[in-house]
């Protein structure tokens, strides 16, 4: 009897505590397969990851500076989402090409788009090099001296690793708050080009008011491919490259996906904190989150007013309208995920036990030492943050000192100042001036004031009267005005009224927040060092995963459904029939392409399969990330979670997080009857 509890203990404690969580190292995925493998995954550990052959790390690539995405052919070509892509599709977009509008299809390779500045990175290898990176350090030295000994090391195996060049880039990365260190060595390529993209009332179709939400139907991909010199290694464009050849790339399974079956999201997850303390989560949830809902609803709500009432304002402020929305939407569940979860609450009881266990141990005091150091913290960073979401989203400030910055470059100034004024609305900035204002003024305590901020709100005698008059005599508002600016000018703008608040608000930053912030920053991650060490000491047997950094990661999981509320469960699939249900001309996100409506009328696509669910743990960065089933094919591209799970960055609920990926036959579908470029088929392989 004996024997049988301790077989059935051993059992329970081998199961991770919580399904599907996890952001997993691949280079230890011996840790992981014996799990994923019971999940149903088929393949072996070294189809994964291995660096002595090519597995499907090697069709995986970290796309610009934080987006994933995935090779699926031969000849170099790559999906990755339409919002990863849009930055490029916007830049060869013009009044006569609208790609953003229209789609863009190359329908030969000579059609390809390149774009300045993109870069895809290959993972060659990672592997843990803390003994290497330590080397040299002993007791009794300082942090200090820790610090620089890791720099000089890091550098020698840095140098070391990328000796052959070749497009070869490392660096070492603190994994678990410094208990750890890794090396990656990356090849980067630098001809990238654009391959296609569907119009955006499919790419982005639903928009914001569908962005972070389940049902969905948006086909958030684009299409891009690799270039290489005539020896397959990374260079510059050059229109003698040819496509490159990968050493791996993804199968495309068109079997589809239902309830229950196995997936794995092999990408970049970009940040996320899952080891802090209460008062960590207490200052997110309870004080971060909430205030800087309050000031985007005001901005958004001045936006959409005026978005509303012309059509031209509505084109000049989307794209700004949406990435106010986007964090927005995204706190708002990770605000109430954290309630929900009681997060603090449960984070303060498992420290009350660590404390206990960490009587007498080098560990003794961290809770206390970190719940410290983050009371002297808080009232610094809230006031940071409150400056980042007031001051610093008066866009007649941010052109001031972008211009400032710029005023040596003619040409570089002119090209900024045009951009800007052509989505410049006066009247929303001076709203927002307004409001943002008066937001700083009453919730921020006179001590975390700006003596600048106090003395001009004193003279004028109210918000709006400083904005009446800044606006009027600022040349900051005046297109021509800033184009006839030259070098010499640097001296005018110093006096001009709105740079000089600029100038303010920043000193006073400068001066006053960012020393204390970074000070008491660099304490609590040296405390969190410990902390983290201490968490891993203490619950032995638990397997940790390291907090995301974009690097590359392994997530897994099953398809799924979820209840968003009592009485209201979401299946996992959605459908073209779904798209037609949304569809409606006068809804700017929801008017579909004419001839998405002409598809569906000749009938037979009803069940065209367009998004799905599952429980895979992902986060910002994991867009484009391909997700695998179980035989390692592609069925999907990874673009977004449900926003009721956006706490998995702090804590994950298997009940409710979920990542939303697009079905990759819909991406096939796009091809076939909306770019009719149906030749990029032949050279995809189809599994199945
Ligand atoms: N929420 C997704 C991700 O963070 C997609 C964002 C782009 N789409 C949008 N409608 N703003 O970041
Ligand atoms: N939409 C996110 C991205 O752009 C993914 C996420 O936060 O789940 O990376």
């Amino acid at each position: 009897m004996k024997k049988i509890l301790i077989a059935l203990l051993a059992v329970l404690l081998a199961v991770p505590a919580q399904a599907d969580e996890g952001m997993w190292l691949p280079v230890l995925i011996n840790q992981r397969i014996k799990d994923m493998r019971a999940k149903g995954f088929k393949l072996k550990a070294e189809d994964v990851y291995s660096v002595n052959k090519a597995c499907l790390k090697d069709a995986v690539v970290l796309f610009g500076s934080g987006c994933t995405g995935e090779l699926v052919s031969g000849e170099g070509l790559l999906f990755t989402n339409h919002h990863c892509g849009y930055g490029q599709i916007q830049r060869h977009s013009s009044v006569e090409h609208d790609y953003l509008k229209d789609g863009f299809w190359a329908m030969s390779r000579d059609q390809e788009l390149p774009n300045k500045g993109l870069t895809v990175s290959f993972l060659e290898y990672m592997e843990e090099v803390t003994d290497a990176v330590l080397k040299g350090y002993g007791e009794g030295m300082t942090e200090r001296q820790r610090d620089s000994v890791i720099k000089v090391n890091s550098q020698a195996l840095v140098a070391d690793a990328v000796k052959e060049g070749k497009g070869l880039r490392a660096n070492v990365e603190a994994l678990f708050y410094g208990n750890q260190y890794f090396l990656f060595v990356f090849r980067t390529f630098k001809d990238v080009r654009l391959v296609g993209a569907p119009p955006s009332s499919i790419g982005k179709f639903g928009g914001d008011t569908d962005n972070w939400m389940w049902p969905r139907h948006t086909g958030d991909f684009s299409i891009f491919r690799i270039y290489a010199d005539k020896d397959n290694n990374p260079a510059d464009y050059s229109p003698e490259n040819v496509p490159y050849h990968p050493k791996k790339f993804f199968k495309i399974s068109t079997k589809g996906v239902k309830e229950g079956d196995f997936t794995f999201v092999y990408g970049c997850p970009g940040s996320t904190k899952e080891y802090v303390t209460s008062d960590e989560v207490e200052y997110t949830g309870s004080v971060s989150d909430p205030k800087k809902i309050d000031l985007r609803t005001k901005r958004l709500d001045i936006m959409k007013k005026y978005m509303g009432q012309s059509q031209a304002v509505r084109i000049q402020y989307s794209s700004k309208a949406a990435n106010v929305s986007n964090a927005w939407k995204k706190w708002q569940g990770e605000e109430k995920g954290i309630r929900r979860m009681k997060t603090v609450e449960k984070k303060k009881e498992y420290q009350e036990r660590f404390k206990e266990w960490a009587k007498g141990t080098r560990y003794d005091g961290l809770v206390e030492k970190l719940e410290t150091l983050y009371q002297k913290r808080n009232p610094y960073f809230l006031a940071y943050e409150y400056y980042n979401e007031t001051v610093r989203s008066i866009e007649l400030l941010q052109i001031a000192s972008t211009v400032m910055m710029i005023i040596k470059n003619k040409e570089a100034k002119d090209a900024v100042a045009e951009q800007f004024f052509k989505d410049y609305y006066q009247p929303i900035d001076e709203e927002i001036f307004v409001a943002m204002l008066k937001a700083f003024d009453s919730e921020m305590s006179d001590e975390f004031k700006p003596q600048y901020f106090k003395e001009k709100l004193k003279s004028y005698g109210s918000v709006e009267a400083w904005q009446k008059d800044i606006y009027a005599k600022s040349l900051f508002t005046d297109k021509e005005r800033v184009l006839a600016l030259t070098k010499d000018d640097a001296e005018a703008i110093k006096n001009d009224p709105a740079y000089q608040m600029y100038d303010a608000f920043y000193k006073w930053y400068f001066n006053t927040l960012r020393p204390v912030i970074n000070d008491v920053n660099s304490q609590i991650r040296l405390a969190y060092r410990d902390y983290m060490q201490g968490q891993m000491d203490y619950e032995p047997q638990k397997q940790f995963y390291p907090d995301a950094n974009l690097t590359l990661r392994i997530a897994y999981g099953n398809v799924k459904g979820y209840s968003p509320a009592d009485g209201v469960y979401y299946s996992p699939v959605s459908t073209l029939k779904g798209i037609i249900e949304k569809d409606n001309p006068n809804i700017f996100d929801y008017n579909i392409p004419q001839a998405l409506r002409d598809i569906y009328a000749e009938g037979g696509h009803d069940d065209q399969p367009v998004c799905f669910l599952a429980t895979n743990h992902t986060t910002g960065g994991n867009s484009g990330s391909p997700i695998i089933n179980a035989d390692g094919n592609l069925i999907g591209i990874n673009f977004d979670r449900v926003w009721e799970g956006t706490m998995s960055d702090i804590v994950y609920d298997p009940s409710v997080c979920r990542n939303i990926s697009l079905d990759i036959r819909y991406l096939l579908f796009n091809i076939e009857h909306i770019g009719h470029a149906e030749y990029l088929f032949n050279e995809m392989v189809f599994a199945d």
